[in-house]
């Protein structure tokens, strides 16, 4: 069987369990269309459902629709129509439509009568904000049922959508080294961005989030997105880029940090942060928490300030008062696939449960066990946030003239996505992506 043939007979799998679990007969799965800006006739770029491409690769081809009866092929409305306004993107030939039944529709009213009595059985997941969607005589719009059910087991990916992030991954890296190639030219953070989506042949809206590409302190703003225009006047003494790219609708989600100076305190840090995260990843392995993985990072974010006298006190006591969460505020990492932050991290089971958010660490998206086959990201960081640091100011076990040292390169991240192996035998897409790059 092929990675294609077992994947759509897994999704197929799931979609059977999840209807049968929310009592629906059949699903309708709207792949969406543009929104228009406000009093406007200029779409907002298109990004396809979710749970669309899930089934099919299909991710430029808005208004059309998937229908699934549990025991019949899928049928397939692929949104085709005769405009001459506008091009229609291509659907090659490809594998998915040996396992569905392809109706190509030039106007959605034809996907209506195609259905006929059965949209009334059928949920429908999708969004509802256009005409004549809105008015399609469902049964239920976006059931929450269904939608829990699926998402708790899309955290297990299949080969396919494994083989899908490794060339997300591999198209990523190869971008991400166009990046440090301009970094270190001296380049703006316009044109190290540029760089990146020439590297690959993006245009921006193919990119699965706003890359992060910051010189300096930036590095220190979690999302900075706003690039500047021009190049410091001196070369920029850091880099911190956090861009992804995408193949086949799944995600890459990766970060890297540079040091202008090869030699330096901030190289070291990198270093340190570096070792850490890998050290880290040795912890992975099916029957951890999540949770866990995340405390014991901060540790070891915590023995760095300490090394590098940020802050007085032992790991445990650094992290024990809260200390690290200033430096590193944000979770450790979270699912990825069909999107970046993909969805189900808080689900305990699939008929809804969620775990409670904990107050100590309320931005971590994922508190689930680890289990074989999950893919997520690692990312601890170390940065200096004066809004968080404020929170200690006048903190005597605080190096205040050591962390106004660090303020001017920002901070650190290292982000790699990890599929979780039966027995600790992790593949690091990331770092695999880079590592062929060099042969
Ligand atoms: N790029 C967003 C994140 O790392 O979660
Ligand atoms: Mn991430
Ligand atoms: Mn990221």
């Amino acid at each position: 069987m092929s990675a294609y043939a077992d994947h759509i007979a897994t999704v197929r799998a799931r979609f059977d369990a999840a209807l049968e679990a929310s009592n629906f007969d059949s699903v309708l799965v709207y792949a969406g269309q543009p929104r228009l800006a406000f009093l406007d006739d200029n779409p907002y770029p298109y990004r396809v459902n979710p749970l669309f491409k899930y089934w099919i690769p299909v991710t430029q081809s808005p208004k059309s629709a998937l229908f699934y009866q549990p025991g019949q092929k899928p049928v397939v409305f692929l949104f085709q129509p005769r405009d001459f306004w506008h091009a229609q993107a291509q659907v090659p030939k490809e594998e998915w439509q040996d396992y569905v039944e392809l109706v190509i529709v030039d106007d959605q009213k034809k996907i209506e009568s195609h259905l006929g009595d059965k949209l009334k059985d059928a949920a429908l997941l999708g969004e509802d904000f256009a005409e004549p969607v809105a008015s399609w005589p469902v049964k239920a719009w976006n059931p929450q049922a269904l939608l829990d059910h699926l998402h708790f087991h899309r955290a297990i990916k299949t080969d396919w959508e494994v083989q899908n992030l490794r060339v997300a991954n591999e198209r990523a890296a190869k971008a991400h080294l166009a990046a440090r190639a301009a970094f270190f030219a001296g380049a703006s953070e316009l044109e190290i961005h540029q760089a990146y989506l020439r590297a690959i042949n993006f245009r921006e809206s193919e990119v699965p989030y706003n890359s992060i590409v910051a010189l300096n302190d930036h590095g220190a703003i979690l999302h900075y997105d706003i690039y500047d225009t021009e190049a410091p006047a001196d070369p920029a003494r850091s880099f911190l880029i956090d861009a992804g790219a995408t193949y086949r609708g799944y995600c890459a989600d990766i970060t890297r940090t540079y040091a202008r100076d090869e030699k330096g305190f901030f190289q070291d840090l990198i270093d340190a942060v570096d070792e850490a995260q890998q050290d880290l990843l040795k912890e992975i392995k099916p029957g951890r928490d999540y949770y866990e993985l995340h405390v014991s990072q901060h540790l070891k974010i915590s023995a760095i300030l300490s090394r590098f006298g940020f802050v007085e006190g032992s790991a445990e006591s650094i992290y024990e008062q809260g200390y690290s969460s200033a430096f590193f505020p944000h979770g450790l990492g979270h699912f990825i696939g069909l999107q970046v932050h993909d969805v189900g991290g808080y689900l305990r089971n699939d008929r809804g449960d969620s775990y409670d958010r904990d107050v100590r660490h309320p931005f971590l998206r994922l508190l689930r066990p680890v289990e074989a086959g999950q893919v997520f990201t690692i990312e601890p960081g170390l940065y200096v946030v004066d809004q968080l640091l404020e929170d200690f100011s006048g903190n005597k076990d605080f190096n205040w003239d050591r962390i106004a040292e660090l303020r001017p390169y920002g901070g650190v991240r290292i982000e790699d996505s990890i599929v979780v192996g039966e027995n600790g035998n992790n593949e690091n897409l990331t770092r695999d992506a880079f590592e062929k790059l060099k042969n």
